[in-house]
């Protein structure tokens, strides 16, 4: 197996450069071959099994599930099968084909050694969305479910799908099924089968759920660790993201001197990455460490967590207390500015940003840059504001990095791409809303020799 389709998360930008990123190195060397709104298509460079996707997904923030790619076939065929207008001549001739090919080339893939067997499938189908509607999911979905049961119940009494509601079938914006929806009717297990169909711009991908992201997990890390603050906690899955973009070295250390309620420092926990966390404010730091002893005994983990690596300290002196080269990677959102209501005028964040800011990264990025590691990085959150015509106030946090000698890092580079004109970003921005007047800009600083 080396061919597999990647469900994005919300922001997919995001996910497209975390796992791009990731991509780039063992043991997940490969390539974005294809994509769309919702999915992206990676070929490995080495067969990958289903256990080390497992992991992979774990590890990962952006991306919702992960598919094995059993077939493809020209988008075309589904539009004249399934066309949103009726063209009466041609849809049977497509849906005949398409059934023909299914039997031999992709059923017996998806359900193996299926004989005796209860079985549950659902469908979920992720269109390409960088046009308009092209195919319709509806009939596709209720086509399918039919074909399928009819199949197999020529081996099985046994055979369910998963029902949209009718309603659902006849609109035009069927969401597909939820991963928690999959772990819910236990789609991942023998022999049930979540069964994906995505389209790019000229394909329509088969594939089959291998792993999906548990949001479980991350709703109890949210919601249920002792010390919560939404208004300044990164949340869990970008938390994720930046430590991926990291690409730490085995048994590497990881900083996030600014670590407030502890969010990146619980999901390195869980990676069994080790790590130090700091704060300027004695409460966060308790705080903190009251959320890693509760992550320790809620999941059973074994790290370390004394005053020796979560204590307080001023990160523009990181170097009082850190030696120089000590540290692997730094993960961090540092102070955003003061929460807002409304949006301010351009002088007013220029007066935030110059009083407030700047002198806060610019004097805490070169104490970072003192601590880490040559070939370490920074992936650092910096604030970009909204003002109320939607003009966006930034400080260049990557002149500041680079004057002090880092290497900016690309998060995006166009060239891990076979097809990029669909997706416009800033290469060295990936933004994220915070607020209704804050964005988070994700960076990368690497520390060359
Ligand atoms: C946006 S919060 C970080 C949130 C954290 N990622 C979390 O999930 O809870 C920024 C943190 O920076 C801390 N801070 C502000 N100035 C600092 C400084 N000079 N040195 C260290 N920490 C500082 C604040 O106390 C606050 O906890």
């Amino acid at each position: 197996m080396k061919k597999f389709l990647f469900v994005l998360g919300k922001n997919q930008i995001v996910s497209l450069c975390e796992i791009s990123h990731l991509l780039q190195f063992e043991p997940y060397k490969g390539k974005i071959i294809d994509y769309s709104k919702q999915i992206g298509i990676i070929e490995f460079e080495e067969i990958k099994k289903t256990e080390s996707l497992r992991e992979l997904q774990y590890r990962l923030g952006g991306i919702q599930k992960i598919c094995e790619i059993i077939g493809d076939y020209p988008k075309k065929i589904f539009i004249e099968g399934f066309p949103i207008q009726k063209q009466p001549k041609k849809f049977k001739r497509a849906r005949t084909s398409i059934e023909n090919d299914l039997i031999p080339k992709i059923l017996p893939h998806i359900f193996l050694n299926i004989q005796n067997k209860k079985i549950m499938f659902a469908i979920s189908v992720y269109p390409y969305l960088f046009s308009k509607p092209e195919v319709s999911i509806g009939h596709l979905i209720q086509f399918l479910n039919q074909f399928i049961k009819n199949h197999l119940k020529k081996d099985l009494n046994n055979v369910k799908y998963f029902k949209y509601p009718d309603n659902l079938l006849k609109s035009k914006n069927l969401n597909p099924i939820w991963p928690h929806h999959v772990l819910v009717y236990s789609l991942l297990e023998f022999p049930n089968a979540e069964i994906i169909l995505g389209f790019t711009k000229s394909k329509c991908y088969i594939a089959k759920t291998i792993a999906v992201d548990n949001p479980n997990l991350r709703k109890a890390i949210d919601e249920h660790r002792p010390k919560t603050r939404f208004e300044i906690s990164i949340p869990p899955k970008l938390a994720k993201v930046l430590i991926n973009l990291l690409y730490l070295p085995k048994n590497g250390l990881l900083l996030d001197p600014f670590c407030g309620t502890g969010t990146i420092l619980m999901m390195a926990a869980l990676q069994g990455i080790n790590f130090y966390g700091t704060d300027i404010n004695k409460d966060r730091i308790e705080a903190s460490i009251n959320n890693l002893n509760w992550l320790k005994r809620e999941f059973n983990l074994n790290f370390q967590l004394d005053a020796k690596n979560v204590f307080n300290l001023d990160s523009t002196k990181l170097d009082s207390h850190f030696k120089e080269n000590s540290v692997d990677g730094i993960a961090t959102e540092p102070f955003l500015g003061p929460p807002l209501k409304s949006p301010l005028l351009k002088t007013e964040y220029q007066k935030i940003i110059d009083e407030e800011i700047k002198p806060l990264y610019e004097k805490s990025l070169l104490s970072m840059k003192r601590i880490l590691k040559n070939n370490g990085n920074i992936a650092i959150i910096s604030p970009v504001y909204r003002e109320i015509d939607n003009k966006l106030v930034d400080f260049n946090l990557s002149k500041i990095a680079k004057n002090m000698g880092l290497k900016i890092i690309k998060l995006l580079p166009l060239s891990r791409f076979g097809i990029q004109k669909e997706i416009k970003y800033n290469k060295n921005a990936v933004l994220i809303r915070k607020d209704q007047y804050v964005m988070r800009k994700i960076n990368l600083f690497k520390k060359i020799e």
